[in-house]
């Protein structure tokens, strides 16, 4: 077998730029080796290889082969604290199982149900701003997409319970951002609980007291089922697979801490990457604005989601800096022949985000924030793939999508705001994702006056 060629410096160097410097060593892998090379990569003990694909012909053909054949989960290590019930840990038979199971809590339509809780989470957290006091976007947005998921996701209501999961999930959540939790997640090495003095004993006794919440609140859930409740976890109760079969108890837990892990982060710094983008550029601000003035004060949240200019910024603001630069790497299950190359059972095919939202040819300019560009052209899912694609497509895309433009619209249109900095905020690693280097500061000016959209909105038109 044949790999396409890559680059040949020693394996642990290429891991710590990997882990150090994500961007720059994919784009000086493609600028010498093209929209297809070999890299090496280690899980666990192992040291594998992964062809990295950029090439939209290419993801086309790995998003549509049969999971039989190419596929991520099943035999994947052992992702810390989701489970092995978690749809990400899962492949074949009972991936399919848990995603019908799931998919329709997340349908489009249902999103309706979260419209008013998404803006009521919102103006609870910006109106803890104090004015003219620099602060980090990220925090508060990171606040917002939390809450909505404890809320939205797990249903939970405000009292003792909602907040000593609020507490502990938050802990968990926060030391992900730390370079050494980093570390002990790239490292299964470091990962031995030696007690509670030990990092990751620590961690693991924080993750038991968590289950013991997320337990007792399935449990009281199903004892007083409530069949009016709109929220996730009730629906993934009454979901029923073809068997008749509903989601057990370790299931429930599973899918839970999965929605959350997967939900939370991601959509938490896609809108402050969209805050600073719509701020670093006024022009943007101003459009989004002249949108959103026009609606008014009671607009309908699905309103929101069709306005053009805003879907555009959205898009644009997960093109330039996609949140996973990689989805979940697809292992070859048995032998298959992508872009003219043979691949045997055990390479790692994986397309690559962030490479092919930079293509010259897809998108001139490329490191240009541009959101115009997705007014004068639609681009295929191979093309622009912020959320994956194939069966292993982010669950939660409608809903992150609808969460975003909500969340931007409530406060842009409430609140004057200005960037703390005017240096370019860069793109780092925190975990598995890609964050901005300061959580994007930023200054509140002041509340925007009710006015001054009617104001705008007339000498616009005028
Ligand atoms: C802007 C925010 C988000 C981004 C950029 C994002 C991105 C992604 C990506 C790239 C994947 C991997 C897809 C693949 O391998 O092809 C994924 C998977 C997933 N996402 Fe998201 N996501 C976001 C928000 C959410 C939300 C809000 C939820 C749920 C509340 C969610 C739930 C999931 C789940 C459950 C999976 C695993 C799907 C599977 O394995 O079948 N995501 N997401």
């Amino acid at each position: 077998m044949k790999l396409p060629d890559g680059p040949k410096t020693p394996h642990w160097l290429q891991k710590v730029q990997y882990i150090t410097d994500p961007l720059g060593y994919l784009d000086s892998a493609y600028q010498r080796y093209g929209d297809i090379c070999t890299l090496p990569m280690t899980r666990g003990k192992d040291k594998e290889l992964m062809v990295l694909i950029s090439n939209p012909q290419g993801i086309q053909e790995i998003f549509s082969t049969d999971p039989e054949k190419l596929d991520s989960g099943g035999d994947a290590p052992k992702l810390p604290f989701l489970g092995e019930q978690s749809l990400i840990a899962l492949s074949g038979e009972r991936h399919k199982r848990h995603r019908k199971l799931l998919t329709p809590p997340f349908h489009g339509e249902r999103m309706q149900a979260y419209g008013q809780l998404i803006r009521d989470i919102t103006e609870q957290v910006t109106s803890q701003w104090t004015i003219d006091k620099p602060f980090s976007m990220r925090s508060s947005t990171q606040r917002i997409s939390f809450q909505v998921i404890l809320k939205a996701v797990f249903g939970l209501e405000d009292g003792p319970r909602y907040q000593e999961i609020d507490r502990l999930l938050t802990m968990k959540l926060e030391g992900r951002k730390s370079i050494f939790r980093a570390l002990l997640l790239f490292f299964p090495m470091l990962q031995k609980d030696w007690g509670p003095l030990s990092p990751w004993g620590r961690l693991m006794q924080n993750e038991r007291n968590i289950d013991k919440l997320i337990y007792a609140e399935i449990a009281e859930r199903r004892d007083n089922f409530d069949p009016s409740r709109t929220d996730i976890l009730s629906l993934m109760i009454t979901a029923r697979d073809e068997q008749g079969q509903p989601m057990t108890d370790v299931e429930l837990r599973d899918e839970l801490i999965t929605l959350l892990v997967a939900g939370h982060e991601t959509t938490a710094t896609s809108l402050a990457w969209a805050f600073y983008w719509i701020h670093h550029q006024p022009e943007v601000r101003e459009k989004v604005l002249q949108e959103l003035d026009v609606l008014g004060d009671n607009y309908d949240p699905m309103e929101i989601f069709k306005l053009p200019y805003l879907d555009a910024v959205c898009k644009e603001t997960l093109r330039i800096y996609p949140i996973a630069i990689v989805p979940f790497q697809r292992r070859v299950k048995s032998p298959l022949q992508i872009m003219g190359y043979q691949f045997e059972a055990g390479i790692f095919l994986v397309p690559c985000i962030y490479l092919t939202h930079h293509r010259q040819d897809l998108y001139p300019e490329p490191k240009q924030f541009k959101p115009e560009r997705f007014l004068e052209r639609q681009f295929s899912p191979s093309e622009y793939l912020p959320f994956g694609g194939g069966n292993r497509r982010c669950l939660g895309m409608a809903f992150a999508q609808f969460e975003m433009k909500l969340v931007l619209a409530t406060i842009l249109s409430q609140w004057e705001l200005g960037l703390a900095d005017s240096k370019p905020v860069k793109p780092v690693r925190r975990g598995f994702l890609m964050a901005p280097s300061d959580g994007v500061r930023m200054v509140v000016k002041g509340k925007r006056p009710q006015n001054q959209r009617v104001l705008e909105t007339s000498s616009s038109s005028a």
